[in-house]
């Protein structure tokens, strides 16, 4: 039995103690406002202002949370052209944990967020900023599971990984100091219902509950994979945003190769540029772009390319398929008062499955783009508490499609058929009864209104004898995504162990494509780690081959 009295004394001196010691550091309890370095606007620029070299080493499409990391590794020894779609960082707008959800309700054709809706008909989002996802998140960083390494198809050199992953977190993870009120509930509140053991604070992935790191420090400022391109050899990295990336261009004659990319400026200006000999071109478009760019520049299944009058360069079949996102389940309880978010900081690892997280919605949030089954309402004095189980490895996935066969700025189509498979609605199960035991806490008693019931947003958990239909039922009314979309391009079916496309030289997909799930609890932590991690492969690889190793240099 779990004495709780002891475990919340036990957890608040724990923070009292690493308040104290990082106190030599940063200050614990102050709110500050201030931006991070910007040191990577050194070789930042608008592409219309910007002729590139005629070639580069190395080509990257999307400046995102792989791609950011990834450029600033292969800068460190050849010349490398990174290229965003989206304008680089608005400080006012990203950087502060409390509203990273207002973000989400924008969509006009240069903000942060690009929203789109599935053919599921649910709401999803994109990220359009240099930097990618990692600045429009829930800050949440937590490292990939063993399952993920042993069938992510790809043969694992874990002291790298290891490295990788430091090398990430010594730049722009914050190892949690504090905790917000709802968040130091929640934590307890697992422990109670029984998610245990309590793994206090970890980047781990383990079972039971546990604090995880953070891109959002303790004032609640946000530290995305941008800030990983000040690691960059500024002599060798140009980086250009508002950079429309149209299609890979490919070598006319044998071996298949990809030599180069065309992209558009903001004025609608074309541009070409290849590669060197010996250099590559590297998708990190994220896994609704790879997958789009691969497709609009002849590699897919033919008989699609061929309906859409798209010249075939080569079939591959596999392009666009295994399209995945994990549905959310669960309630969303409204609070009393204002709470100030720092992110997602806390993680039930459940054995029954799902991984149960929370996070704040601020007032005057328009929660349509969170939780799109409450409608275009809004609160205006409380903040919103959501309490979700994520469906860890869900059994259904769907298929992605172009709607244009020559313009990139639209969209293509995606389908991740939620619910599809029994086995997910169960795990939706597994979830309600996690979350049903959650609410039944002592620790939760104090969100109750006038000590009765909760205030829920949309609809209550259904009652416990619920049969399977009843179930499937509330997990299908209140699907909402937690944005951790994945594949369209997985190893053995489009991309080798290398990541290298199959039958194709000098190209590769590097991004939450290649995911055939989702890694961790959340999988940026993956994804710039799968970044650094691949960079310093790829140079090794080339050092070997003009007969030099290659030292790491950590
Ligand atoms: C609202 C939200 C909350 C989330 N919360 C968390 C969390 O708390 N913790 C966590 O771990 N994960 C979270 N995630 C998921 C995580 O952020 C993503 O899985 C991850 O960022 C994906 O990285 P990526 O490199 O694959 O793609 P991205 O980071 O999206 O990068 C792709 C980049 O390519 C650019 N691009 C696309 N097409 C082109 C083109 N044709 N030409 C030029 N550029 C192009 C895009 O603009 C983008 O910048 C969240 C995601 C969202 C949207
Ligand atoms: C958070 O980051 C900002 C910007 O870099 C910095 O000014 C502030 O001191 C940081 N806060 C903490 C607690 O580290
Ligand atoms: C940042 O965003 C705000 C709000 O959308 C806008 O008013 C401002 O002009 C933007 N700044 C830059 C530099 O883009
Ligand atoms: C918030 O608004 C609701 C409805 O408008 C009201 O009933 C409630 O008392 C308000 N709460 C606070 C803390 O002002
Ligand atoms: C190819 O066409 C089939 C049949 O119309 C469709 O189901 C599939 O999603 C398409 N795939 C792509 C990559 O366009
Ligand atoms: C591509 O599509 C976008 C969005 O629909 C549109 O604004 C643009 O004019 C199109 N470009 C071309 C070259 O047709
Ligand atoms: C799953 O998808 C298939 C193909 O679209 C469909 O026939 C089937 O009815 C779906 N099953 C469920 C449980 O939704």
């Amino acid at each position: 039995m779990l004495n709780f009295q002891t475990m919340l004394h036990n957890v608040s001196l724990f923070f009292l103690l690493l308040c104290i010691w990082l106190q030599q550091e940063v200050n614990c309890f102050v709110h500050q406002n201030s931006p991070p370095d910007s040191g990577y606007l050194r070789f930042t620029y608008e592409a219309t202002d910007f002729s590139p070299a005629k070639a580069y080493d190395y080509i990257i499409i999307g400046g995102g949370t792989a791609g950011c990391p990834l450029a600033a590794t292969l800068s460190e020894s050849y010349s490398v052209l990174l290229l965003e779609r989206g304008s680089s960082l608005n400080k006012s707008v990203l950087y502060e944990s409390n509203v990273f959800q207002n973000i989400l309700a924008a969509n006009d054709n240069d903000s942060p967020v690009q929203t789109f809706v599935s053919e599921d008909g649910l709401q999803n989002a994109r990220a359009r900023i240099l930097g990618g996802g990692s600045m429009i998140n829930g800050g949440f960083y937590s490292r990939a599971d063993d399952y993920f390494y042993d069938n992510a198809g790809i043969e694992w050199d874990m002291g790298a990984v290891e490295r990788a992953y430091e090398w990430v977190e010594n730049s722009i993870v914050t190892r949690p100091g504090r905790l917000n009120r709802f968040q130091t509930s929640f934590f307890n509140g697992l422990l109670e219902s029984g998610v245990v053991p309590d793994n206090g604070f970890t980047f781990d992935h383990v079972r039971g509950t546990k604090i995880g790191g953070s891109t959002f420090n303790d004032s609640g400022i946000r530290h995305g994979a941008v800030e990983l391109l000040n690691n960059a050899n500024p002599e060798n990295l140009d980086v250009l945003v508002h950079a429309m990336v149209d299609r890979v261009i490919f070598s006319t004659s044998d071996p298949l190769a990809a030599v180069g990319v065309a992209y558009h400026d903001s004025n609608g200006k074309y541009h070409i540029v290849h590669v060197r000999t010996n250099g590559e071109v590297i998708l990190s478009a994220g896994a609704i772009g790879s997958p789009q760019l691969l497709l609009l520049s002849g590699l897919g299944p033919t008989s699609n390319l061929t309906s859409l009058n798209i010249p075939v360069v080569r079939d591959h079949p596999f392009i666009g398929q295994f399209m995945a996102d994990n549905p959310r389940t669960g309630v969303n309880i409204l609070l009393r008062d204002s709470i100030t978010d720092l992110g997602l900081r806390v993680a039930g690892i459940t054995e029954s499955g799902p991984y149960i997280e929370s996070f704040t919605v601020a007032p005057n949030t328009p929660l349509t783009s969170i939780i799109p089954f409450v409608g275009s309402v809004a609160i205006f004095n409380s903040s919103v508490q959501i309490i979700g189980g994520k469906i860890t490895r869900p059994k259904s996935t769907g298929s992605l499609h172009l709607l244009s066969a020559s313009n990139v700025t639209v969209g293509p189509s995606v389908r991740f058929n939620y619910y599809n498979h029994t086995e997910d609605v169960n795990e939706c199960w597994n979830a309600v009864e996690v979350i049903r035991k959650l609410l039944a806490t002592p620790t939760m008693e104090e969100y109750k209104f006038g000590g009765q019931n909760f205030e829920f947003l949309g609809l209550p958990l259904p009652e416990e004898s619920s049969d399977y239909e009843t179930i499937a039922s509330f997990c299908r009314d209140t699907l909402s995504t937690f944005w951790h979309i994945h594949g369209g391009c997985l190893p053995n079916k489009v991309v080798d162990s290398n990541l290298k496309v199959i039958g194709v030289d000098s190209l590769r997909v590097v991004d939450a494509s290649t995911f055939f799930n989702s890694p961790g609890t959340n999988p940026q932590a993956t994804t710039m780690m799968l970044g650094r991690y691949i960079g310093i492969k790829m140079l090794e690889e080339r050092a070997a081959s003009q007969g030099h190793p290659f030292l790491e240099y950590i």
